[in-house]
């Protein structure tokens, strides 16, 4: 049967918090230094005054990213905050146990602030629950946000920063499960560490937002944690209701693989987990009887993307080439937090330059790889309200990765999601796996006369755009309405209609 797309413009269903296109800034690889940091590069037309890639910033400002994640990622569990600030010259190198590698502290949080106000992102840290302590973690917090005359906040005072950086949102640590982590815990040790790290961060400053450490969404760890960290917020001592300590609960997540239809339909694993997720915030919240007029927290997905680490092994650190395949995975994958926008209140592509990401940097200039156009697409247009879509399309039946994707979630050859914004557009996000056939299907539910098209496709699925040359790019076509009712899907590719609504 001819697929069909029915969309409901008038029917909002979830607003989309524009935090699920944030970014992510490791010291790792090349992504800090090399990729937004490069003060030595020999074109010096490529470096701003305070050593910052120029090229990289022109092309993540008009994205409007809202937020960056810093320094880590497995870097930040041996991180001391303090060795990154002051003078250059007097900052210590030290070993990075993460990665292999040794941390000149060249690049930290003063420049890390500089670099968010020159691409327009709010900053969001990391903290150390590796080898950190939580007084190293409240100065942190003290040195960012304090207004008072106190030692860290006249610190970076005296370090010429008299306005606080008003940093919001903060990390309970990183992956502390992960057999890779130093000072990895057990869920109970976890827990009760972040439980009163939170007490005490917030009772410094009840302004941040705390971000618990998950792990893949339906997962004990999971379970456990939000048992344990999710609690009424009370009264203090004065009377005053206090702030709910926990605001998010982050989760992690990569999807890859070199057979096409295991890459494209593996994303729909990461739909599952923020359901599963979603409903142990809930089921945590009832069982310790959290009052429902206390703000429930929503899904921190703070490191997602197509990544196979066998792949990039010998790189200079997860340096990824992506193909159209993997362009046609990031697409699925944005499609999912948009249809999941009811839960997830951040997400953070991992990472945002050189590692894993989907934009690169050589001596010269950027490269803008195959993955790069679905997230442009989506920053610029998937915005304001997710709403309904009904879908009819025959389903892929062959083999996912995770296996039980395809018992658990049908695998239409369309994957779509929509988006009302606030000027009225409505933007459609269809995803056509398929290898190997257009699909005509019928559009219903346009009310207009012409939609702007907006294709990304390339000649076969292996392509890349690494190899010198832009395989995959960004063509732009008007479609006229008055003559047809039905599109073609070319084989392999991501298609955006917007069309202003009546
Ligand atoms: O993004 C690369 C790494 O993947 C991060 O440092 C870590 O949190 C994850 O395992």
């Amino acid at each position: 049967a001819t697929p069909s797309i029915t969309v409901f413009p008038t029917r909002k269903v979830s607003k989309i918090n524009r935090n699920i296109y944030s970014g992510f800034t490791e010291h790792m690889g090349r992504c800090i230094y090399g990729g937004i940091y490069d003060p030595l590069n020999s074109n010096r037309d490529l470096v701003d005054s305070e050593g910052f890639r120029k090229d990289v910033i022109d092309a993540l400002k008009p994205l409007d990213i809202p937020v960056f994640r810093y320094p880590g990622g497995n870097f930040c569990a041996t991180y001391h905050w303090l060795d990154g600030i002051g003078p250059r010259d007097q900052r210590p190198s030290r070993p990075d146990l993460a990665w292999d590698n040794v941390e000149t502290n060249q690049f930290g949080t003063d420049e890390f602030m500089a670099w968010c106000r020159a691409v327009n992102a709010e900053p969001y840290l990391c903290l150390n629950f590796g080898t950190g302590t939580l007084d190293e973690a409240m100065a942190w917090v003290e040195y960012c946000n304090g207004t008072k005359d106190t030692y860290y906040a006249n610190l970076r005072r005296k370090h010429g920063h008299p306005e606080p950086y008003n940093v919001k949102y903060w990390a309970l640590g990183n992956e502390m499960w992960g057999p890779w982590q130093v000072n990895q815990m057990t869920q109970e040790a976890y827990a009760e560490r972040a439980l009163q790290w939170a007490k005490a961060l917030k009772l410094l400053d009840p302004t941040i937002q705390l971000v618990l450490c998950g792990k893949e969404g339906a997962t004990t760890w999971d379970y456990y944690t939000l048992k344990h960290c999710l609690q009424p917020a009370g009264l203090s001592d004065l009377g005053e209701e206090r702030v709910p300590l926990i605001d998010m609960h982050s989760i992690h997540l990569y999807t890859a693989s070199d057979d096409h239809y295991e890459n494209v339909t593996a994303p729909l694993a990461a739909e599952r987990s923020i359901e599963v997720c979603a409903s142990l915030i809930d089921l945590a919240m009832v069982e310790n009887k959290i009052p429902p007029t206390q703000k429930r927290p929503t899904i921190c997905f703070d490191e997602w993307n197509v990544w196979l680490p066998t792949r990039a092994v010998g790189s200079q650190g997860a340096e990824e080439t992506y193909t159209l395949s993997d362009a046609l995975a990031v697409a699925v994958w944005l499609n999912v937090l948009v249809r999941q926008s009811k839960d997830v209140g951040m997400a953070c592509i991992a990472q945002s330059v050189n590692v894993i990401s989907p934009l690169m940097t050589t001596e010269k200039g950027i490269i803008r790889q195959t993955t790069w156009w679905p997230y442009e697409l989506f920053c610029r247009f998937m915005k304001g309200h997710q709403v309904a879509v009904h879908l009819e399309c025959e389903s892929y039946t062959g083999p996912t990765r995770p296996d039980w994707v395809r018992a658990l979630k049908a695998t239409p050859w369309l994957d779509v999601s929509a988006a009302l914004d606030d000027e009225g557009w409505v933007s459609v996000c269809v995803v056509n796996i398929h290898a190997e056939h257009d699909l005509k299907t019928t559009l219903k539910g346009l009310q207009a006369s012409k939609a702007e098209v907006y294709t990304v496709t390339g000649a076969n699925l292996r392509v890349t755009n690494m190899a010198g040359k832009e395989e995959v790019g960004l063509q732009k076509s008007d479609w006229d309405l008055s003559k047809t009712s039905t599109f073609v899907f070319p084989r392999s590719s991501i298609t955006m209609l917007r069309w202003k609504s009546s």
